[in-house]
């Protein structure tokens, strides 16, 4: 994101060949999850709804009826910079990466601080299938069958006190996993990756915290055990493999506003009328598509989501 200019950032860097040209890898891969659907291997709880062509299908409100991008390409071309600044380093870096047992840390305004075993800390709670569009600020999009349950209903069981106006998130920060944090000199960020939101962000029905893809565990590229996914906004905001959640009044910094605040914001909303200072936001490149295509205002989730900005200057507040 940063660290490249527009001018670098040529079509075939941001939709590699081979994601859009390799239709045979598509249709094996289709035919791959279709195969593991009907002998029943995929885990029966979260198992999306699949179609013909063995990809899951809308069926809850939330849902967009737009195809899903193949699973190879959601876990084949990520950003995780913990793991590698190209797109495919996450997939190759991430092999050995432990999502096994995980603890997560809960601090601040809220009545259950605590550090908590991953296990307890979501017991009970119903998984759901979520098929949500996400733009990422370099303006490519996919479509992404998500399984996991509202970040709401994890904010409710750490009861978060009425002073409490934020949350922030941060990530493992473990060298020994994570290659990038390896680094002394000429690091690319600095660690922990860090986001935040504010509660009625971070309450609205549509904010998901995944813990699946396609009806299996997140894959490790993909931000396993847990990452957060707010359809809405820029893909920066889905922060992953988070260990540690804290209730705040003050707005959090996150990474990207830290490393370059006059590029990015808190809020992170997409939005095709606010360029980026170094590209256009107007249009997108679909995952697995030749043509660009326009970018809807919040992602196209302006129904939903309006209402939590209304009177705001978004050319202020980006
Ligand atoms: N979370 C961490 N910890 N580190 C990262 O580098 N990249 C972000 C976000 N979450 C990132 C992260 C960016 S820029 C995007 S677009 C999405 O993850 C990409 O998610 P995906 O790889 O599952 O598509």
């Amino acid at each position: 994101m940063l660290i490249q200019r527009a001018s670098d950032i040529s079509s075939s860097e941001i939709t590699p060949e081979n994601l859009y040209h390799n239709r045979r890898e598509w249709i094996k891969t289709a035919s791959a999850i279709l195969g593991l659907t009907a002998v029943g291997t995929i885990i029966p709880a979260c198992a999306p709804t699949v179609g013909a062509a063995g990809e899951p299908q809308a069926k809850g409100k939330y849902d967009t009826t737009e195809k899903p991008t193949p699973f190879e390409d959601i876990t084949s071309y990520n950003n995780y910079y913990e793991f590698g600044t190209g797109k495919d380093d996450p997939a190759r870096n991430s092999k050995n990466f432990k999502p096994k047992p995980w603890t997560v840390k809960v601090e601040g305004m809220c009545k259950k601080p605590a550090t908590y075993n991953l296990d307890d800390l979501i017991k009970g709670f119903a998984t759901e299938d979520r098929i949500y569009r996400m733009r990422c600020v370099e303006a490519w999009s996919m479509v992404i069958p998500w399984a996991g349950f509202p970040l709401k209903t994890l904010i409710e069981r750490l009861e978060p006190l009425p002073s409490a106006k934020f949350v922030e998130f941060k990530t493992l920060v473990d060298p020994n996993q994570y290659p990038e944090q390896r680094r002394s000199f000429l690091k690319v960020l600095d660690w922990p990756y860090v986001e935040g939101l504010r509660m009625d962000e971070a309450t609205h029905p549509l904010a998901l915290i995944a813990t699946g893809i396609y009806g299996k565990p997140l894959p490790n590229q993909n931000g396993a055990p847990l990452r957060l996914v707010l359809p809405w906004k820029y893909g920066f905001k889905g922060i992953k493999a988070i260990v540690n959640i804290r209730f705040t009044d003050k707005q959090p910094v996150n990474t990207w506003q830290q490393q370059a605040s006059q590029e990015y914001g808190f809020y992170a909303n997409v939005n095709p009328n606010v360029d980026h200072p170094r590209w256009s936001q107007a249009r997108e490149r679909r995952i697995g598509e030749f043509f660009k295509r326009p970018t809807l205002m919040f992602n196209g989730y302006a129904d939903q989501v309006s209402e939590l900005y209304a009177g705001m200057d978004l050319r202020r507040y980006y």
